[in-house]
């Protein structure tokens, strides 16, 4: 089911989330499928639990297909990631713009981790363990960020590097209302 997105200015997306403790449930399964649709009808490329009210710390990124929003970006495989850990491989940051389905309509230059480790579960309680670089591991990065209860804005080093997708981008296909 197509769930309401949550905009930034909505105090839970502040929050941090809570490990799930029990897998293979309806409830969790019930949760990665309306995670799912909401995600594909915006065309994102991942949302987190709490974008759409829950805060639980669940996080869905990739298509395994080009995304509309971000033409140029790399093909990310398709997850669904519970309870997820990073860990950074490195210092090395890389800036790229970012937008958010919860920051409609805009985007902004946000520094990240270059190389990352990151693991977790799938909704089935199996481990997944990963290494990502690029545009990958950016994805994971904003994406667990909601579930620390931060926002890419949050993120931005040069204020002067955030705003409206349309004049940032106006070569962007309109149609996308983030
Ligand atoms: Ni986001």
């Amino acid at each position: 089911m197509i769930r309401p997105i949550l905009r930034m200015g909505t105090p839970s997306l502040l929050q941090p989330s809570a490990a799930v403790t029990q897998f293979d449930t309806p409830e969790l399964h019930a949760l990665v499928a309306d995670l799912e649709d909401t995600m594909a009808a915006a065309n994102g490329a991942g949302i987190a639990a709490p974008q759409i009210g829950v805060n639980l710390q669940v996080v869905i990124f990739g298509t395994g297909a080009p995304n509309p929003r971000y033409p140029e970006a790399p093909v990310v495989p398709k997850t669904v990631l519970v309870n997820p850990v990073i860990t950074p491989l490195g210092a090395d940051e890389e800036d790229g713009w970012e937008g958010c389905l919860s920051v409609p309509g805009m985007r902004g230059l946000v520094p990240r981790l270059a190389r990352i480790r990151y693991a977790g579960r799938d909704p089935r309680g199996n481990a997944i363990e990963r290494e990502a670089d690029g545009f990958h591991a950016r994805v994971v990065q904003h994406e667990c960020d909601h579930l620390w209860g931060i926002l890419y804005p949050m993120r931005i080093r040069d204020m002067a590097k955030f705003g409206f997708t349309a004049v940032l981008f106006p070569e962007l296909d309109d149609n996308q209302d983030d």
